[in-house]
């Protein structure tokens, strides 16, 4: 940072090109650019074309990068090391030639770069550029703490003890733990992924994680002792929370196109009676529990609005879609935020993706968890036990979450004798959540602390 300026802070924002890290990179950056700052959302190019990046806010520009596979089929068929290695050597490559482009653009020079963890090199173009580095973990505190212990060497994995005890976290089952730690041949590469978030954190200016402090309090005290961690989440639209970003609605660049037909839906719908099903953009079920899931949606008598992506189609029971027009609707997106947002919305059956377990939680839609891989189960687990807003359903031996089982948990949370509880829990949350992200709340205040700081050091630069 060694030439005058006089501009506003400039962050570009780097995120993992995937649903479930753009939706909260591209929160965090309109609060940014609510409070002055310039944004360069960079993603690769296939993401902009493939998808409707026209209702991306008008405050973020967005540029291209390459992560050198520039499509989701290639990019999903990759082998994770293969594609991380590429990401990394292209990706920093194109990223340093982006900085470059925007410095000599008038006023547009770059002052920090917010980099998601996934991509730790981010960091290191950040500092070869003079600029501050900022990282940007999409998971939740608590699972941050796991991957953390891993990374330190203070957990082996694979964990095989049937309890697990950490700093900051309630006892974990082995069934409670993120998938990886448990089993890491099954996807190979990716906990490196996860546990590599770590890498170089030290030297980051800022690290931000997308949660809210005082719902995961005692692991945000734990990792606050080893680093200066932010929270700034929710990231999620302002309309659903403080409502202080006008018409911020939708988070902007969806790679799925959704189904209209959804609230017309629901308007049709008593409040509190419908069972929402999602299980995010990557889930990839087995036929077999797609028919479980079938089953038991049509066994609670229940109407249902179930999120079937176009490529697991197939998986559905024959005739399903027929059978069920009368009480359920199978699309294969939607604008979930609106849909979690309507009164007809019972319960939501979820993978417990951070970003769903997050949008439920802000919304107060109770969940029934069925974890599929990841950091899910710690998610679930959190969900049940800690914030009581829900239920996990449970595998039988043979690792199938069975109708029954989902049938159970359906009703525990929609009608049994917990349900009222749970329902009053998610209320109590939706407003902590709401809370944190307003004016001196506890994300808005680490927010405008970054902001500050940028703007100091711009000012002050523009002063020599
Ligand atoms: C991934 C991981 O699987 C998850 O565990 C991790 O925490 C984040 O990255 P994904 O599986 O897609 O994400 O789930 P999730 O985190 O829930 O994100 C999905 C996003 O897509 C949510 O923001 C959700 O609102 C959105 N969505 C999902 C829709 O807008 N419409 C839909 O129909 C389904």
């Amino acid at each position: 940072m060694d030439q005058k300026r006089e501009h506003k802070p400039h962050c570009l924002i780097l995120p993992y090109p995937s649903q479930g890290h753009i939706n909260p990179l591209i929160q965090f950056s309109k609060r940014l650019a609510h409070k002055g700052i310039t944004i360069t959302f960079a993603v690769p190019q296939d993401v902009l074309t493939s998808s409707s990046a026209a209702d991306i806010s008008a405050s973020i520009a967005v540029e291209t990068i390459s992560d050198g596979y520039n499509s989701a089929a290639a990019r999903a068929d990759a082998d994770p090391r293969e594609y991380l290695v590429t990401f990394k050597k292209e990706g920093t490559e194109s990223t340093s030639r982006l900085i470059e482009k925007l410095r000599e653009g008038r006023g547009r020079a770059v002052d920090c770069v917010v980099y998601d963890a996934f991509l730790p090199w981010g960091l290191a173009v950040a500092k070869s550029k003079g600029l501050f580095g900022a990282a940007f973990f999409t998971q939740a505190s608590s699972v941050n703490v796991v991957y953390y212990n891993v990374f330190k060497g203070l957990l082996k994995v694979p964990v095989t003890e049937r309890e697990t005890v950490l700093p900051g976290l309630p006892s974990l089952a082995v069934s409670d733990l993120p998938s990886f730690v448990v089993d890491q041949e099954k996807y190979p590469g990716v906990l490196e992924l996860l546990v590599g978030q770590f890498d170089g954190v030290e030297d980051s200016d800022f690290v931000f994680v997308n949660s809210v402090y005082e719902l995961e309090e005692k692991a945000n005290e734990w990792m606050k002792k080893s680093m200066s961690i932010q929270t700034i989440g929710p990231a999620i639209p302002s309309i659903y929370l403080d409502k202080r970003i006008q018409h911020d609605k939708n988070y902007g660049l969806s790679l799925f196109k959704p189904d209209d037909i959804c609230m017309r839906w629901l308007q049709q719908r008593s409040p509190k009676s419908v069972i929402y099903v999602s299980f995010g953009s990557i889930a990839k079920l087995e036929k077999h529990e797609m028919e479980e899931l079938a089953t038991a949606l049509k066994l609670t008598g229940k109407h249902f609005l179930w999120v079937v992506r176009s490529s697991e189609v197939s998986k559905l029971p024959e005739n399903f879609t027929d059978e069920a027009s009368g009480k359920g609707l199978i699309v294969s997106w939607c604008s979930q935020l609106e849909v979690l947002a309507h009164d007809a919305i019972g319960c939501f059956v979820t993978h417990c993706g951070w970003n769903s377990t997050l949008e439920a939680l802000s919304l107060g839609v109770p969940m029934v968890g069925v974890p599929w891989w990841s950091d899910q189960a710690t998610n679930a687990k959190f969900v049940m036990d800690v914030w009581k807003m829900g239920v996990r359903a449970y595998p039988d031996d043979g690792g199938v979450v069975g109708h029954e089982e989902l049938v159970r948990c359906v009703n525990c949370v929609m009608e049994g004798e917990r349900a009222e509880e749970m329902r009053e829990n998610a209320r109590k949350w939706k407003e902590l959540a709401k809370g944190a992200v307003n004016e001196g709340g506890s994300s808005d205040r680490n927010i405008q602390q970054f902001v500050s700081t940028l703007m100091g050091v711009t000012l002050s630069l523009s002063q020599k």
